[in-house]
C-alpha cells in the first residue's frame, strides 16, 4: 500500500469510527456491534503501525495519548466565563422576570429553561473544526488547559460536523454519571483508597490528573449549553434555542431536557416539571438555568460585573436528612477560629455520603439546644459545607449530653478570647485561640500558603503541612524554604519521590506572581482579588508595605478596612520579619500586573469592546492588556461602554457603537491609552 492510498483508508476509517462514536455516545442509538467496531479500529491501529505520519493529535487512535504532563498550563478564554446569578424562591423568580421586562419593555419575552448540571465548568476551542484547545474556567478570564484529559470523553467530537464557523468556543459542564461515580467510589474503597465525597468532586479530581490515561479510565461525559467566541461564521445562531440545535447538528451533546416558556407563570410550571424529572437525569442537578431566548435581547440588557442580567440559576431546596450526632469536636483554624464540627454516623445525602457537620459556634448550639446523642437534621445546598440545622426532639431519649464548649484551645491549651476587635466579620461570636504559634494556626496559614489559589504548591496538603509543622521543622511560610530532603524524606509515609516533587514544587514557588505571594500571606480582608490589584498598583512588596493608608485606598478596590488591615499586619514585628526571611529565600517581590507607563488608574473603571480583527493584537493579548491597566472588556456594546475598539471587518457591533455614540478607536490609538 502506498502512502497515499493509506492516507485515503486511514481518513474513511477515522470519519467511520467517529460517526459510530457519534451515534453511541452522543445520540445513545449505537449502530454497530463492538465486534465490527473493535475491527475498523484494529485496521486503523495497523495502518499506523506501518504509517506512523498518520497519527495526528486528533486521530481516533489518540483519545489516550502522550505522556503525563508536568503541570497544567494556563490558557485565556477568548470571552470570559461569569457566573450565574442564584435564587431559591419563586417570588426572586418573578422579579427576575420583572426587572428584564423593565429594561425591554414592551417587547415580548422568551424563555429557555434547562436543568442546572451540578459538574465542572468548560470551555472548548475549535478552530477550523477541529477541537484544538479545552480550559477549566479558572477565574472567568484564565482557566488550565486540559485538552489531552478532555480528548478522554468520548462523547467529545475530536471535528465538527459541517457547518462549523473558523473559529468557536462551546462551553458546557463536565460531569461523572450517577452509576460512573458509585462505580469509581467503590473501586476505590476496595483499593484501600479516599472516597469522593460526590460526583462533582470526582469529576473536578478526575479532570486534574496530570495522568490522561488516569483519566481515561474515568467514566466521564459532557452536555453544552453555550457559546463564547464565535469568529468566520456566515450567520451564527440568534436564539438559545437555535444555538442548542446548532450544537447538536455539529455534534454536541446537549441537554435532554429545555423549556420554551413565555411567561413567569410557564417558568414555575417548569421548573417544577424539571424538579420531578431530574432524578433520571444520568448527572447530577442541583437547580434550573433560565434563559433569555433572544441574543440580540441578551445584548440589549447586558452583564452585572459577575452575572449576565439575561439569566438566572432557580436552585432547588437543598435535601435534608436526619442521623446520629455521636460526638463534636472542635477544629481550629487558620485565624485561630474554633469551629464546632458534628461527628455523625455517616448518611447519604444529595449524592454524597457525609459523616460530618458544621455547627457553625457556641452560640448556635445553645440556641438549638443541640447535645451529643442527638438525632439531629443536617442539610446540604450545593456547594455550601454540610450543617446541622435543628434536633427531631421527638427522638430524645434523655441519655444526651450537653456539649461543653472548650475553655482553652483544644490545640495548645492556650487562652481562647471572643472579644471585639479581631475585624472579622465574625467577631464578638466566635472564639478565637490568642496564640499566634498555635499549631493548628501555623499549619492553616502554610496550608494556605501553598494552596492552589496562592503559591501552588503541588503536594503542599493538608496532612503534610501538619507533619512538617508537628516535627517542629517549619514554623512560619518562609521555612520552607529551607527545607532539606532528609528532613522531607523523614516524615512518616513519605517516600524520596514525594518528597522531591514537594521540594520542587517549593523552589518552583518562588518565582510566583506578586498577587500570589500578596495573597498567600493571608492579610485580614485581602482575598485573591485585592491581591491583584494591589499588584497592579504597586511595583513590589517593599513600595506596596512602605505605602500609607491613604496611598493604598488609592487602588481600585482597596477601602479604607482593607488599607488598614494591610498597615496594621506590618506593623507587626513578626511579620516585618517574615517578608526578610522570604526576601532572603530570593522570592519574587516584583509585579509583573504594574505598567509604570500606564499606573493603574489610566484605564480604570473603563469599559473596552473589542470588534474586528486587529492589525497586531490577537483579540486575547489586548483583552489582557486593557485588564492589566484597570480597564474592563465587554462582549457587548452599551450606553455604558467608554470605547469600541475596531479593527477589520467589524461588524454589528460597530454599527451598534455609532448608533450610542460610543467613542471608537483603533488599535493604534489603544496603545496610546496604554502608554505603550
Ligand atoms: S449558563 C453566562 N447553563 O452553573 C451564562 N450554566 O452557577 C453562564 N451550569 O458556571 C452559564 N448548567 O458551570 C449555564 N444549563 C446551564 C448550566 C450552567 C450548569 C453551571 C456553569 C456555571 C454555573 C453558574
Amino acid at each position: 500500500m502506498t502512502l497515499a492510498q493509506a492516507k485515503a483508508r486511514h481518513a474513511e476509517l477515522s470519519e467511520e469510527l467517529r460517526r459510530h462514536d457519534h451515534a453511541y455516545y452522543v445520540l445513545a442509538q449505537p449502530t454497530i456491534s463492538d465486534q465490527e467496531y473493535d475491527l475498523l479500529y484494529h485496521e486503523l491501529l495497523d495502518l499506523e503501525k506501518q504509517f506512523p505520519v498518520l497519527v495526528t493529535p486528533d486521530s481516533p487512535s489518540q483519545r489516550v495519548s502522550g505522556e503525563p504532563l508536568k503541570e497544567f498550563k494556563p490558557v485565556r478564554h477568548l470571552k470570559p466565563m461569569t457566573s450565574l446569578d442564584n435564587t431559591y424562591s419563586q417570588e426572586e423568580l418573578r422579579e427576575f422576570v420583572a426587572r428584564v421586562q423593565r429594561l425591554l419593555p414592551r417587547e415580548t419575552l422568551e424563555w429557555v429553561v434547562e436543568p442546572k448540571i451540578d459538574g465542572v465548568a468548560m470551555n472548548l476551542r475549535y478552530e477550523k473544526g477541529r477541537f484544538t484547545c479545552g480550559a477549566t474556567r479558572g477565574d472567568g478570564t484564565t482557566g488550565d488547559d486540559i485538552t489531552p484529559n478532555l480528548r478522554t470523553i468520548r462523547s467529545l467530537p475530536p471535528g465538527l460536523r459541517d457547518g462549523f464557523p473558523a473559529l468557536l468556543e462551546v462551553r458546557g459542564e463536565v460531569y461523572l454519571t450517577r452509576g460512573g461515580f458509585a462505580k469509581l467510589n467503590a473501586e476505590r474503597k476496595a483499593a484501600g483508597l479516599e472516597t469522593f465525597a460526590n460526583a462533582r468532586n470526582a469529576a473536578a479530581g478526575s479532570l486534574k490528573q496530570l495522568d490522561p490515561k488516569i483519566v481515561a479510565q474515568r467514566p466521564l461525559d459532557l452536555v453544552l449549553y453555550g457559546v463564547g467566541e464565535i469568529q468566520g461564521a456566515a450567520t451564527g445562531p440568534q436564539t438559545q434555542q437555535e444555538m442548542l440545535e446548532w450544537l447538536k447538528a455539529l455534534g454536541f451533546k446537549t441537554p435532554e431536557w429545555t423549556r420554551h416558556c413565555e411567561t413567569a407563570e410557564q417558568l414555575v410550571t417548569a421548573i417544577d416539571e424539571l424538579d420531578k424529572l431530574r432524578p433520571e437525569f444520568p448527572y447530577e442537578t442541583d437547580g434550573a438555568v433560565i434563559k433569555l431566548n433572544s441574543f440580540a435581547q441578551r445584548e440589549r440588557v447586558g452583564f452585572t460585573s459577575k452575572a449576565p442580567r439575561w439569566a438566572i440559576a432557580y436552585k432547588y431546596a437543598a435535601e435534608q436528612a436526619e442521623t446520629l450526632l455521636k460526638e463534636i469536636t472542635v477544629q481550629v483554624g487558620r485565624t485561630g477560629a474554633l469551629t464546632p464540627v458534628a461527628e455523625l454516623e455517616p448518611v447519604f445525602l444529595a449524592g454524597s455520603t457525609i459523616s460530618r457537620a458544621t455547627l457553625h459556634n457556641q452560640d448556635y448550639i445553645r440556641q438549638k439546644d443541640i447535645r451529643i446523642g442527638d438525632t439531629v437534621t443536617i442539610e446540604k445546598a450545593g456547594e455550601v459545607i454540610p450543617a446541622v440545622v435543628g434536633v427531631v426532639l421527638t427522638k430524645r431519649t434523655g441519655n444526651e449530653k450537653a456539649f461543653r464548649f472548650p475553655q482553652t484551645c483544644p490545640e495548645c491549651g492556650s487562652k481562647v478570647s471572643r472579644a471585639p476587635g479581631s475585624g472579622e466579620a465574625d467577631e464578638g461570636v466566635v472564639w478565637r485561640c490568642v496564640n499566634p504559634d498555635c499549631p493548628a494556626q501555623v499549619s492553616g496559614r502554610i496550608g494556605h500558603w501553598c494552596s492552589r489559589g496562592a503559591m501552588d504548591i503541588e503536594g503542599g496538603g493538608e496532612v503534610l503541612v501538619r507533619q512538617l509543622v508537628t516535627a517542629r521543622v517549619v514554623h512560619d511560610v518562609a521555612d520552607l524554604y529551607a527545607l532539606t530532603l532528609e528532613q522531607v524524606a523523614g516524615l512518616e509515609r513519605m517516600g524520596q519521590k514525594s518528597a522531591q516533587n514537594f521540594l520542587e514544587g517549593v523552589e518552583a514557588s518562588k518565582h510566583r506572581e506578586l498577587w500570589r505571594l500578596i495573597y498567600g500571606l493571608g492579610i485580614l480582608h485581602v482575598g485573591a482579588g485585592v491581591a491583584k490589584a494591589l499588584a497592579r498598583c504597586f511595583p513590589d512588596l517593599d513600595a506596596l508595605f512602605a505605602a500609607s493608608e491613604e496611598q493604598l485606598t488609592d487602588c481600585e478596590d482597596v477601602g479604607e478596612v482593607i488599607a488598614g488591615s494591610i498597615v496594621q499586619w506590618h506593623r507587626d514585628e513578626s511579620n516585618c520579619k517574615l517578608i526578610d526571611k522570604l526576601r532572603r529565600a530570593s522570592l519574587n517581590f516584583t509585579s509583573d500586573l504594574y505598567k509604570p507607563n500606564a499606573p493603574a488608574g489610566t484605564l480604570t473603571g473603563k469599559v473596552f469592546v473589542l470588534t474586528g480583527t486587529l492589525p497586531h493584537l490577537k483579540r486575547e493579548e489586548a483583552a489582557a492588556k486593557i485588564e492589566t491597566a484597570g480597564g474592563k472588556v465587554s462582549s457587548s456594546v452599551s450606553k455604558q461602554t467608554d470605547y469600541v475598539v475596531a479593527g477589520e471587518e467589524a461588524g454589528s457591533k460597530l454599527e451598534k457603537a455609532h448608533r450610542l455614540k460610543v467613542r471608537v478607536i483603533s488599535e493604534a490609538e489603544l496603545l496610546k491609552l496604554l502608554g505603550e
